[in-house]
């Protein structure tokens, strides 16, 4: 579908205004114009991707992996929470997997998904025929609308409470999946993985205090049976695949520990 049903969500990342699609291109009523990339999404970054964003080798690994279901109980459970929200917004997207699947089973439901990596943006443009993709950096501001998503998804993304606060319209969800200290354990200490610090909940719950209230946290865990592809695959998805680690030479069982964090934004500030 690309951009059209979601252009009224996005707001003018040098200016603040509304944006409107004239064919291909984005624009505000100031004069600040953004093209469309064959692919249907749009750089609402106004800079140059970070050199450290996601490469296409590491945005295919990532799709082999989630394409695979590994990570399935995160999907369950985000559609499980997302059940009677129209607009969704997904921050660090990536391959916009999990917005995709939350889409399939709502199908009232539009989405946008975020990302500051060209490469996840270009394959999240695909990812879905109700999901818009714009490349974004998420502590530089979204350059959405206020008030525009009844629910906003952070999966292992980062994050940014202030400007998550403001484009959650009153009453809407915030759903945040973070690794607990246990995510992953068994591939961390067979290949010498970069350690996942497990993201503190209070931290998390602390951040979002204010703005938001916290409804609903549940610990999600599971066991990969994972075979010397997706190992692969998990490694080369992430920060490991800039960095030393093990051969990857069979298969192994992996423990999944996640938590999903729900929090509601105050009706009224
Ligand atoms: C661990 S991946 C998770 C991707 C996706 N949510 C998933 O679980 O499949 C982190 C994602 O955050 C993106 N990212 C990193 N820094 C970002 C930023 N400042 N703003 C927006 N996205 C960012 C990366 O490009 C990457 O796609
Ligand atoms: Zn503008």
């Amino acid at each position: 579908m690309g951009l059209a049903p979601v252009t009224s969500w996005l707001a003018c990342p040098t200016c603040g205004l509304a944006l409107s699609l004239d064919e291909r291109t984005l624009g505000c009523r100031t004069g600040h114009r953004f093209d469309l990339a064959r692919q249907g999404h749009v750089n609402l970054l106004g800079r140059a991707a970070p050199a450290n964003a996601d490469t296409t080798e590491m945005v295919a690994a990532r799709a082999r992996f989630l394409g695979a279901g590994h990570y399935q109980p995160i999907v369950d459970a985000l559609v499980a929470r997302t059940r009677s929200a129209r607009r969704i917004v997904e921050v660090g997207a990536g391959t916009g997997h999990y917005l995709a699947r939350v889409l399939d089973a709502h199908p009232a439901a539009t989405g946008l998904a975020t990302d500051v990596s060209p490469m996840a943006a270009r394959r999240a443009a695909k990812a879905h025929d109700r999901m818009g993709s714009v490349v974004a950096d998420t502590w530089a501001g979204l350059p959405l609308r206020s008030g525009v998503a009844d629910a906003l998804l952070c999966v292992f993304a980062p994050r940014n409470p202030v400007e998550f606060a403001r484009v959650t319209g009153p009453g809407g969800l915030l759903l945040v999946v973070t690794p607990n200290a246990g995510h992953l354990a068994q591939a961390r200490e067979r290949l010498g993985l970069l350690g996942i610090e497990g993201d503190k909940l209070a931290r998390l719950n602390r951040s979002m205090a204010g703005a938001f209230e916290a409804i609903w946290s549940q610990r999600i865990r599971w066991t990969m049976d994972l075979d010397a592809g997706s190992l692969q695959d998990l490694v080369q998805m992430g920060p490991n695949a800039f960095h030393e680690h093990g051969e990857v030479v069979d298969g192994l069982e992996v423990d999944a520990d996640v938590q999903l964090s729900i929090f509601r934004r105050a009706a009224r500030q």
